[in-house]
């Protein structure tokens, strides 16, 4: 079973769409709206839905986050995962520069982004551990590289997701766990979609559709080669 996190929609549904597509795995998805969830589940093809699983964990909240990884723990072997949760405070208020950052938004991104997704991660490298082998992707952002002025804490946290990443290369790879990170541009998404076109031509960038994202992630997924630790789109 590979899990994606963020999967309703956006570029986390479009990577469990090519899993499904290409793979013989069943693939179990994640987001905050049973509804959300159920409308991704329907409108995969008949011949694939019954591999796709759904479950509602959101991940800024703890016991959301220990139901799902007692699933992990307890419930059908994990070969994979592809984390995508990534909150962007930037898409509710605005860019803020650092010093007009407030504490509440500055804990609660740190604890989706950073602290819950490492705790997820720890369970997912947990298992594979066990299993000898597997992958797991992390969705960072190129935002992390650059780091863009307005969304520094947006910035940071996905920055957070690279010094994880290349830690659990040198921790896990001699259990033939592979790990990466993935650092899309732009994507054109629901959440993105207001501002994308503007944003791009503002820096000079294509915008990317979820599945040219997805495809990259699946390939990685199963790919044998050298390890890619950190893949910028
Ligand atoms: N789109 C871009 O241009 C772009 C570029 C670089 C990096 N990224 C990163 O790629 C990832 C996916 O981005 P996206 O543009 O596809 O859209 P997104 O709005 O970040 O993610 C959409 C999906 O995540 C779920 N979700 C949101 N918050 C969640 C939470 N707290 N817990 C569990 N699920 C949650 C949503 O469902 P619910 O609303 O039902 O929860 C939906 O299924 C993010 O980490 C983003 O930062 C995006």
């Amino acid at each position: 079973m590979i899990l994606v996190t963020g999967a309703s929609e956006g570029i986390g549904l479009a990577c469990a769409r090519a899993l499904l597509e290409r793979t013989s795995f069943s693939v179990l998805i994640t987001g905050r709206s049973q509804a959300k969830l159920d409308r991704a589940h329907a409108a995969v093809p008949d011949s694939r839905r019954d591999r796709l699983g759904t479950m509602r964990c959101d991940q800024s909240r703890s016991s959301d986050l220990s139901a799902l990884i007692g699933r992990l723990e307890h419930g059908e072997p994990l070969d994979g995962a592809v984390l995508t949760v990534g909150a962007n405070p930037t898409y509710e208020q605005g860019p803020r520069r650092i010093h007009a950052l407030d504490r509440a938004t500055i804990e609660s991104t740190i604890r989706t982004n950073c602290t819950h997704a490492l705790l997820l991660s720890a369970a997912v490298l947990d298992r594979l551990r066990h299993r000898r082998g597997g992958s797991l992707v992390w969705i960072g952002s190129r935002a992390s590289i650059v780091g863009l002025p307005g969304s520094a804490l947006y910035s940071a946290t996905k920055s957070f997701l690279s010094g994880l990443a290349r830690a659990a290369h040198n921790e896990y790879a001699r259990h033939g766990v592979r790990v990466h990170v993935v650092h899309p541009g732009i994507v054109r998404t629901p959440r993105t979609a207001a501002v994308a076109d503007e944003f791009a031509a503002r820096h000079g960038l294509t915008v990317a559709d979820p599945s040219d994202v997805a495809e990259q992630v699946v390939d990685l997924l199963l790919t044998q080669g050298p390890a890619r630790v950190e893949v910028c789109l």
